[in-house]
């Protein structure tokens, strides 16, 4: 029987410290405040913006909203971010992704100041992760590597596979992995012999964004099995990248989902706009 990760429980571990953190820092006369900016309605960043309003509601740090509609230009949405940018009372700036189609993300990535990235995306804060300087991590990756932390997982020396290299969670995960001395491989679509590849993993970080693909046949006897993917299946339940059912006899750790990676990455951007104060 393998040990399920409680991301829930971790998570809000890292929440009430940071709560105390943010008591503390105020007491010597610190502040912060996250500009959180939605652009449309897209229903599922109206439930995550949601969630980070809440989050710093709870650990005692102000928030603000910007909520444009859907026909905002860029150059309306840049403005907003020059403004924010020069604002001295915000120490965060955070735009809910995906934008609308006329809008190019890189760009608006790349108009926040490097200083008040609190999502970690901007090529700054990507360049001092690859090179092993201070700046802000990517939430999501940030958040798994608190997880197997809290969970007494040791990286070092270990193989670990993550399966995806996307800007925000594969490239950044495995820059982390071998910050903490891990034996890396990244995989892909185009990967050869992906099952071969990922049997090899003591830890598997598994970001592929296909419901249910990785399943028992992936899976090396006692792996650490991360599943960062969240879907909706037709019953209305969610379910990750992970066969959650034939993998977890498998292998020693797993996270569900819900209640895995999801949380955590919530507490890594409270940790991020509390390190910004
Ligand atoms: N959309 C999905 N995940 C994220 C995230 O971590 N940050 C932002 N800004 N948008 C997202």
């Amino acid at each position: 029987m393998a040990r399920i990760i409680d991301g829930k429980a971790i998570s809000q571990k890292i929440k009430d410290e940071l709560k105390e953190e943010v008591a503390r820092k105020k007491s010597e006369g610190k502040n912060a405040c996250l500009a959180v900016i939605q652009v449309g309605n897209d229903p599922a960043s109206t439930v995550y913006v949601g969630n980070k309003k809440k989050a710093c509601a709870y650990i005692g740090i102000d928030s603000k909203s910007y909520e444009l509609p859907e026909e905002t230009t860029q150059d309306e949405l840049l403005n907003l971010i020059d403004k924010l940018n020069d604002d001295p009372k915000i120490t965060g700036i955070l735009v809910q992704l995906p934008v609308p189609e006329h809008i190019d993300e890189d760009t608006i990535i790349r108009r926040i100041s490097p200083l008040k990235d609190v999502d970690g995306f901007h090529p700054m804060s990507v360049g001092a992760l690859c090179i092993g300087e201070k700046g802000f991590v990517s939430c999501t990756p940030a958040g798994i590597i608190k997880l197997l932390k809290y969970s007494d997982i040791d990286i070092e020396g270990k193989e670990c596979v993550v399966i995806g290299r996307s800007n925000i969670v594969g490239k950044p995960m495995s820059l982390l992995l071998l910050r903490e001395n891990g034996t890396v491989t990244i995989c892909h679509s185009r990967t050869r012999n992906l099952k071969d590849v990922c049997k090899r993993a003591d830890i598997l970080v598994v970001a592929i964004g296909k419901p249910g693909m990785i399943n028992d046949e992936y899976i090396k006897e006692g792996a650490v099995v991360i599943d960062v993917g969240i879907h909706r299946k037709a019953d209305g339940k969610l379910c990750g990248d992970v066969d959650f059912e034939s993998v977890e006899p498998k292998c020693s750790a797993i996270t569900p989902v819900p209640g895995g990676v999801g949380p955590m990455t919530i507490a890594m951007l409270m940790y991020n706009v509390v390190s910004a104060m």
